[in-house]
Formats: structure tokens, C-alpha cells, sequence
């Protein structure tokens, strides 16, 4: 496969890649170029920016996240979010890390829960939202380490179940459900491949590359994102922003993605 052709060398990256995706669309092996652009993902800038919000003092009560609890007591993150979804008896539900980190915003820094909401998916092209590069950062410790979603607690069990439940149930309009376009191998639609995540590897993938960066919007997009992409092009109504639907539906994958090792931000179409 022709996937960097020599005009490359002479004539420079922006026509390069150019040229590999022209390849692409040819109907070549996205992976390939997926992968080629893994080794220079821009997603890694939003690290430091999420580092840097992490720290400062923000928010009506001027303090920094450091004294957020994600699972193993404040200000702990190394693997933290590789834990997640789990329970937390402070607010005594089963939070992703999104909605773990509203809860911190709103009750450690005084912000608002609405506004926080309302900004969190930033437009396409733009510098990203603050949620987005804190979700990363508060991530990117966890790298180099394994998914670990334990069932634990009761609730955890019921927030798994009723995740694979929504995956597997069929509704709306279209009378789609999450398995028909995840559960099977080699699936694609219009050109993008399709994750199988009935399989180990593809939930892994899941569970191991979020957030992450996404060429189509020049930013970095969260699994909250992801997921209201697809209810969307299931034609479901919006999904409201860190409720249990996103949440169980976060538990399930990532459960079945148990052991993958952590590398985030990826790399998406
Ligand atoms: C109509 C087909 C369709 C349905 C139904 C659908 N998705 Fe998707 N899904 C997609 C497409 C398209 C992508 C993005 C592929 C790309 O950009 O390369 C995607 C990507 C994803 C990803 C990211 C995979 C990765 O790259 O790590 C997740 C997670 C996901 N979907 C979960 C779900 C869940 C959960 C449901 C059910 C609520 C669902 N999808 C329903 C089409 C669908």
C-alpha cells in the first residue's frame, strides 16, 4: 500500500498527509493512517492546558482541584481514572469522569452546574472547553496503566447491567440499537470503521483512548461527546450531559475493556 508516496520528502508534511488521506479515501486501511498520525498527536497540548486549570485556584470559592477525589482520596490521579466509572459515597451515585468532575467543580470551586454543562463540548476548531482539557489531563496520569472497572458495590453491578442492557436494546425512530453498528467485525459506515466492541480488543480500545483527539474538529472530545455523537445518528433525542445513560453505557464498555492499557489522548478520524 502507497501510503507515504515520495513527494512526501520533497515537498512537506501538509501535502503529505494530503496525499495519505486522498490514499484513504481510496479505500486503504484507515488504521494505517490512523496510526501514522498517532505518532504526532496534537491532543497532547491539552494536557498542559488541563494541568494548568487543574492547579489554579478558580470558581466562586477560588480554590484548585487538588483536593478532588477520583476514587482513591483528594488529589490522588495516578490511575484514578482508569477505576472509572465507580461509586462515590460523597455524592452515593456511580460517577464517570465527567460528571466526578462537576461534582468537584460545583461543590470544592462554587461554579454553576448548568454553565459548567453548557460549555463543556466545545465547537469545532476552537481552543476546547475547560472540561475537555481537565478530563484529559486528569486522564493522561492514569497513562501506561490498566483498566480496572471493578463491580464492586451494588451500584456499580446495576449501573453495569443496565449499560449492557442499553446496548443491546433497539429504540427510536430508526429502531437502532448500539449493537448494530458496534457489534460485529469490520463494519463500516460511509468510510469510517466501526469499533467492535463485543470484542475484548474493541472495547478495549474503547476504555484505553479517551479523551481523544479528533482530526475532523481539530480538538480534543471526551466520551461524553462520543456518546451523544452516536445517540444523534441513532436519532434518539440529545443526550443530556452526564446522566446514568451516558454513564451505564461508560460502565458497560469499559468494564468489558478491563486490562487495556491506558493511552490517552487518542487519535480519532
Ligand atoms: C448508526 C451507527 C451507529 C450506532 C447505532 C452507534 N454508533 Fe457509535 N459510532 C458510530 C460511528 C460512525 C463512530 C465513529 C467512527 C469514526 O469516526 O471513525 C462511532 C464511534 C463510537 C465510539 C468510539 C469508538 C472509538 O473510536 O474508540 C463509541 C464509544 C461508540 N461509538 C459508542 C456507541 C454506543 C454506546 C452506541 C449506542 C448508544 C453507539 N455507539 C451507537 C456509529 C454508530
Amino acid at each position: 500500500m502507497k501510503i507515504l508516496p515520495s513527494p512526501c520528502l520533497v515537498l512537506g508534511a501538509a501535502l503529505c498527509l494530503a496525499t495519505a488521506t486522498t490514499a484513504l479515501a481510496q479505500g486503504n486501511d484507515l488504521s494505517v493512517g490512523r496510526k501514522m498520525l498517532m505518532e504526532d498527536n496534537p491532543g497532547e497540548l491539552w494536557i498542559d492546558q488541563g494541568k494548568t486549570l487543574f492547579m489554579q485556584k478558580r470558581g466562586p470559592k477560588n480554590v484548585s482541584l487538588e483536593q478532588c477525589d477520583f476514587g482513591f482520596g483528594p488529589g490522588k490521579l495516578e490511575g484514578a481514572a482508569a477505576r472509572l466509572p465507580r461509586y462515590f459515597a460523597d455524592t452515593d451515585r456511580v460517577e464517570d469522569l465527567e460528571s466526578r468532575l462537576l461534582t468537584c467543580m460545583t461543590t470544592l470551586q462554587g461554579f454553576d452546574r448548568k454553565e459548567l454543562i453548557k460549555k463543556a463540548i466545545s465547537p469545532a476548531a476552537s481552543s476546547g472547553s475547560d472540561m475537555e482539557a481537565l478530563a484529559l489531563y486528569v486522564t493522561s496520569r492514569s497513562n501506561g496503566m490498566k483498566v480496572n472497572v471493578a463491580l464492586n458495590h451494588q451500584k456499580e453491578y446495576d449501573m453495569y447491567k443496565a449499560g449492557e442492557y442499553l446496548f443491546y436494546r433497539r429504540s427510536g425512530q430508526t429502531d437502532f440499537g448500539c449493537v448494530q453498528c458496534h457489534g460485529e467485525a469490520d463494519k463500516r459506515i460511509r468510510l469510517q470503521d466501526l469499533v467492535h466492541m463485543t470484542s475484548k480488543q474493541g472495547a478495549q480500545e474503547v476504555a484505553s483512548t479517551w479523551p481523544a483527539y479528533r482530526g475532523a474538529h481539530y480538538v480534543v472530545r471526551t466520551m461524553q461527546w462520543r456518546l451523544n455523537d452516536c445517540v444523534w445518528q441513532m436519532r434518539l433525542p440529545d443526550l443530556k450531559y452526564a446522566t446514568d445513560y451516558s454513564i451505564a453505557l461508560t460502565m458497560f464498555l469499559n468494564r468489558q475493556g478491563n486490562d487495556a492499557v491506558m493511552q490517552a489522548p487518542g487519535f480519532k478520524r
